[in-house]
């Protein structure tokens, strides 16, 4: 047992990658976790994988409002209250300007923006009852930019200052921070830096593009989501927390 000992925590996106990762580290510390995933094979996946009592999954697609309400209704439904949300589903599509379509764009930003918004809105009653906290997952993208990815890296920069916002209105019970990882070792990062279907060759250019020569794993980014849900947090909040390896630190 742990930090968050009998803790309730709701992670979107948590079937895989940095969510994943999240939710096995909330388990160990005592928490009840509910995860969320865009299909039920993937919430089924996760809850044989971790097979512990203090799982339950859901199956939602986050872009859609109506979704996000269902989603946070069951975990209050099985948890009986939340202390911690993490907001972790997104998708990353590399595209040119030319290529970003209306579609691609609202899939980016009603999946990336709105999909942290409104399950944070649909929690938030439930939040500030148990003075809990939200984490989301911005990028480091969200403060530099990147040419081919200016839906993505647009999505990510909005959450910055949804963080900030947000943690202005639901102060002060409810402390709102993001995390803005660089590049995080998981299916997400290697499926969309592939060079010509490539995944290893793009990951190692990945890693080269890093002051400290690797990029993060998933752990590593959940441990700080960690710190900033946990009580050693407890007077941060509004802040965006970079975890990038020294990328945004200079050249
Ligand atoms: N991997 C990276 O390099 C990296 C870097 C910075 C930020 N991030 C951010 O971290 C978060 C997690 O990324 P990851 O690397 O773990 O990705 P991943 O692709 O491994 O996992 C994404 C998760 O989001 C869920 N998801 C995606 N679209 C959804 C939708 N419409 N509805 C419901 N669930 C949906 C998937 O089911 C999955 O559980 C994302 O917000 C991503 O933008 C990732």
């Amino acid at each position: 047992m742990g930090r968050f000992n009998e803790k309730k925590v709701l992670i979107t996106g948590g079937t895989r990658g940095i969510g994943k990762a999240t939710a096995e580290k909330f388990l160990a510390e005592g928490a009840h976790v509910v995860v969320s995933g865009r299909t039920q094979h993937s919430v089924d996946a996760v809850i044989e994988d971790f097979a512990c009592p203090g799982l339950f999954g859901v199956a939602g697609d986050v872009s859609l409002v109506e979704d996000c309400q269902r989603i946070v209704q069951t975990a209050l439904d099985w948890l009986q209250g939340l202390d911690v949300l993490v907001n972790s589903a997104g998708v990353f599509q590399p595209a040119s300007i030319e290529d970003t379509d209306e579609s691609v764009w609202r899939r980016i930003m009603d999946t990336n923006v709105g999909g942290s918004y409104f399950c944070s809105r649909a929690a938030s009653d439930a939040l500030r009852k148990n003075r809990g906290c939200i984490v989301h997952l911005g990028s480091e993208s969200g403060i530099n930019g990147y040419g081919g990815s200016t839906a993505y890296c647009a999505s990510k920069g909005a959450i910055v200052n949804l963080t900030r916002s947000m943690a202005m209105e639901l102060a002060p019970q409810v402390r709102v921070n993001s995390v803005c990882p660089g590049v995080v070792d998981t299916q997400m990062a290697r499926e969309g830096f592939a060079i010509e279907g490539d995944q290893d060759k793009g990951m190692q250019q990945q890693r080269q593009s890093y002051p400290l020569k690797r990029v993060a794993t998933a752990a590593e980014i959940a441990a700080a989501i960690m710190y900033l849900a946990s009580d050693d947090a407890r007077f941060i909040t509004g802040e965006s927390l970079v975890i990038d390896g020294g990328a945004t630190a200079g050249k």
